[in-house]
């Protein structure tokens, strides 16, 4: 099939819900992938976060391999090898206390769980999410996420939803009632335009949280598994939830989700009250289990750490040189440039040039790269930026 059958049968046949780029991506290795013609891109969306360990790493794709001729799919109402394997790796690495876990398919799902979890923990119908959240588009992920783009042309949403603004203890405290069953917080706003949150916030909710007997519900779906420099990024804060959502970058590329929680929390889930066929699926399971041991004996957490130091550095010297630059802020591999204009134009110079980067919002060019990215990788992106905000700056 050629470049233009594909795009021409996409765009045909696929629901037309996402915002496409004139691209055909065919394959990837590490943090480069490559196009129907061959050429290289330097890969900053990383699939959209997923791709932490690299794309196709050899020890996911081993595993893959390995487990595609054994089992492919194995429902949860049976044990099952793989995913025993995985769920001791998660909790090992989760934060101490997460001892549960619910796997799913994606980050949406796992936020799903998480509002079931709490609704029929604390029998109260309450969420409290914040102002610029996101926190995906099924419909109760959807009555959590803020954007009224998003929201309004499915109305109405799931009852019992509200927004405080982030940051502000005083205006959380007030909205908590003793119908409130959680609070729902991102440890750094990703879609909302990687926000930061002030460092006395999280455990700020902690105790406000403890304090009035809700739940403390993190979502860690961008977050999570080493891209902020821990593996999860509450740890940051030594914070730790009563429930947490992650996916994304958890099984190497393959579709899951997973909700932890305290065994207490968990433990109101009654048999049958929550499940989906593909919960722990072998084949991703054992993706997921690689994928743990690339992130651990790679060091990857500690990698973002410092590459992100190096690469937001970087930034910083393009936002002096750069008036269009308004800001450069991040954590670990997750890191925005906020610019004056829209950032349409810088998406596709990059792209142009190689380079491939993600928005967040209309003026955030958001980086997102799998940790494995090469310190000389990283200087060629800030070079291609550094081409195309002289141009844009024309
Ligand atoms: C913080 C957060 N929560 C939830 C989601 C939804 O995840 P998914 O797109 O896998 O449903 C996302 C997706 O970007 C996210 O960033």
């Amino acid at each position: 099939m050629n470049e233009k059958e594909i795009v021409n049968i996409e765009d045909k046949i696929m629901a037309n819900t996402f915002a496409k780029r004139d691209l055909v991506l065919t394959r990837g290795k590490g943090a480069l992938v490559w196009d129907i013609n061959n050429k290289e891109y330097i890969d900053c969306t990383g699939s959209y976060g997923v791709a932490v360990v690299g794309h196709c790493h050899p020890k996911v794709v081993e595993a893959v391999q390995k487990q595609v001729e054994t089992l492919i799919a194995c429902h949860a109402s049976f044990y099952n090898d793989a995913r025993s394997i995985l769920l001791e790796k998660l909790i090992a690495l989760a934060p101490k206390s997460m001892d549960r876990v619910f796997l799913s398919n994606s980050g949406a799902e796992s936020v799903e769980c998480a509002l079931k979890l709490a609704r029929k923990y604390s029998g109260k119908p309450e969420i409290i999410a914040m102002m610029g959240a996101f926190h995906g588009k099924t419909m109760g992920a959807l009555s959590a996420t803020w954007k009224q783009k998003y929201r309004a042309p499915f109305m109405p949403l799931v009852p019992g939803f509200k927004h405080v603004p982030p940051n502000n203890l005083e205006k959380l405290r007030a909205a908590v009632t003793d119908k409130t069953a959680a609070v729902l917080v991102e440890p750094v706003r990703g879609e909302g335009g990687i926000l930061l949150n002030s460092d006395d916030f999280l455990p700020g909710v902690r105790e406000l949280c403890d304090e009035k007997g809700v739940l403390m519900i993190l979502d860690e779906v961008q977050t999570g598994f080493g891209r902020t420099g821990k593996v999860f990024a509450c740890e940051h804060w030594n914070v730790v939830p009563d429930i947490m959502c992650s996916a994304k970058s958890i099984a190497g590329g393959l579709p899951m989700g997973a909700t932890f929680a305290k065994e207490e929390v968990m433990a109101a889930f009654q048999r049958g009250e929550h499940s989906s066929t593909f919960s722990g699926n072998p084949l991703v399971c054992a993706a997921a289990s690689a994928a743990i041991d690339v992130l651990v004996e790679e060091k990857l957490a500690e990698r973002a750490e410092n590459l992100g130091k190096y690469f937001k550095g970087k930034l910083d010297a393009l936002a002096e040189k750069y008036n269009v630059v308004r800001e450069v802020r991040g954590l670990g591999l997750m890191i925005g440039m906020e610019t004056r204009f829209d950032v349409y134009n810088i998406l596709i110079g990059c792209m142009d040039r190689g380079v491939l980067v993600l928005d967040a919002g209309r003026n955030v060019v958001r980086f997102l790269p799998p940790l494995v990215i090469e310190k000389e990788q990283i200087d060629k992106v800030v070079d291609t930026l550094d081409a195309v905000l002289e141009q844009e700056n024309k």
